[in-house]
C-alpha cells in the first residue's frame, strides 16, 4: 500500500460548473458536389452499387486550395453564431482530425488565431471518426473540472487529399467537411456519461498505407487511408450497438425518451442495423446525412446534427444519442441535449 507523504500545504485546485451543455452547432460543406458517376471514372463500380451498399448518392470535395483550417474556421463561425457567443469567450479549441496535412503544428492553434480566440488553449486529437465524440467528452470534463469555460469542439476532414481515387474499397465512401459545437456551463445536465474505448488489435483495418518514414525511405505511393471494409462493417454492426445501449443506460435514458439518433455516418446499412438493434421507436429521428455528404469521419456527427436542427427534423432542446467509431479502432458514445 502506498502512503501519501504529509504535505505542508494543501494544493489549490479548480472546480467548474455543475454541468455542461452544447450551446451551439455549426457546419461547413464545401461547394463542389461529387456524384457516384464521377467516382466511377476511376473505379470499376456503379452508381447503383454504391447507393445499395453504402447509401451514398453524393459527397462534397473541398477545392484544391481549401484547407482543413479554412473549413474548421468556417464551421466555428457558424457554431459561435448559433451559440450567441463571440470568439473572445472561447477558452479552448479542440480540433478532431486525421487529415490536417502537417504532422506539426496542430490545426487548432491556427484555427483559434484565425477566428479570434487568441491565446485559447488549442490542440488536435486523433481519434478518426470518433474524434468529435471524444472532443465532447473532453470538453464536458474540462468545463465541469474548471479548466475551461467555453470549449469549441471541431470535427474536420479533407479526406479527398488522403483517398486513393483508384481504390475500389474506399474511393466512393469518403467526403470533406467540418462540423463544430460549443460546450459551456449549465445548471442542468446537458451531456451524459461517455462510454468509450478502443481495440488496438484491429489497427490495420483502417490505416494509412505507409508511415511517413516509409514515404521518406521507400519507393512508395502517397500514403492514402484505406480500409478493410467488411471487417470494419462487422465490428461496427456487432460491437457498437452495446456501446450505444450502455450510453443510454448510463444516462438513465430509454430509447423511447430520445428525439434523435445521430451515429457516425459510415454506411447507411450500419445506421439501419444500429436502429434495429437499439429498437428505436419510429418517432426517433435518425441522421441520414451520409446520402448527400458521404463519410466525413470526425465531421460527420456535427454536420448531421446541424442538418437535423436546421431542417426541423430534430427539436432544439431534444435528447440525442450520438456514437462515433472508426480507425484505431476507437469509439465513443454519449446522450446529449441538443442546443
Ligand atoms: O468511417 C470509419 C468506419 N468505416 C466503416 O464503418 C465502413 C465499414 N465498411 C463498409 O461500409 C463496407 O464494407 C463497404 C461499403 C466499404 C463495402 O461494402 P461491402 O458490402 O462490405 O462490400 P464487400 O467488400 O464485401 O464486397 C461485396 C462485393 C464483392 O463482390 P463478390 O465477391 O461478392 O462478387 C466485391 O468484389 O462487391 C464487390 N465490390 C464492389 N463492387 C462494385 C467491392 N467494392 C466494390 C465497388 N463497386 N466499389
Amino acid at each position: 500500500m502506498t502512503t501519501i507523504p504529509q504535505q505542508r500545504r494543501t494544493l489549490t485546485t479548480t472546480t467548474g460548473a455543475a454541468y455542461s451543455r452544447i450551446w451551439g452547432v455549426g457546419g461547413y460543406r464545401p461547394e463542389r458536389v461529387v456524384t457516384n458517376e464521377e467516382i466511377c471514372e476511376h473505379i470499376d463500380s456503379s452508381d447503383q452499387w454504391i447507393r445499395e451498399r453504402s447509401g451514398i448518392i453524393t459527397r462534397r470535395f473541398a477545392a484544391a486550395d481549401e484547407t482543413v483550417v479554412d473549413m474548421a474556421a468556417a464551421a466555428a463561425h457558424e457554431a459561435l453564431r448559433s451559440a450567441g457567443l463571440t470568439a473572445s469567450q472561447i477558452s479552448t479549441v479542440i480540433v478532431a482530425t486525421v487529415t490536417h496535412p502537417y504532422q506539426t503544428p496542430g490545426a487548432a492553434p491556427i484555427v483559434a488565431e484565425r477566428i479570434g480566440a487568441t491565446s485559447a488553449v488549442a490542440f488536435d486529437i486523433s481519434a478518426a471518426c470518433a474524434g468529435y465524440c471524444h472532443g465532447i467528452a473532453l470538453a464536458n470534463d474540462m468545463v465541469r473540472g474548471g479548466s475551461a469555460t467555453f470549449v469549441l469542439v471541431i470535427g474536420v476532414e479533407k479526406l479527398s487529399d488522403f483517398t486513393d481515387k483508384t481504390d475500389r474499397g474506399s474511393a466512393f465512401i469518403f467526403g470533406d467537411g467540418a462540423g463544430a459545437s460549443i460546450v459551456g456551463p449549465s445548471d442542468v445536465p446537458g451531456i451524459g456519461p461517455t462510454v468509450w474505448g478502443s481495440d488496438g488489435s484491429k489497427w490495420k483495418t483502417i490505416s494509412q498505407r505507409h508511415s511517413w518514414i516509409d514515404v521518406r525511405d521507400g519507393d512508395v505511393d502517397w500514403p492514402a487511408i484505406t480500409m478493410e471494409g467488411p471487417e470494419v462493417f462487422r465490428w461496427a454492426v456487432w460491437a457498437m450497438a452495446p456501446i450505444a445501449q450502455a450510453a443510454l443506460d448510463q444516462a438513465g435514458i430509454k430509447a423511447e425518451d430520445l428525439d434523435a439518433f445521430i451515429p457516425h455516418q459510415a454506411n447507411m446499412r450500419i445506421i439501419d442495423s444500429l436502429v434495429k438493434k437499439l429498437k428505436l421507436p419510429d418517432h426517433v429521428a435518425v441522421a441520414r446525412d451520409i446520402a448527400e455528404t458521404g463519410n466525413t469521419s470526425a465531421a460527420s456527427i456535427p454536420l448531421a446534427t446541424q442538418r437535423m436542427l436546421d431542417s426541423g427534423e430534430a427539436p432544439h432542446g431534444g435528447l440525442a444519442l450520438q456514437i462515433g467509431f472508426g480507425a484505431g479502432l476507437v469509439y465513443a458514445a454519449q446522450v446529449v441535449v441538443l442546443p
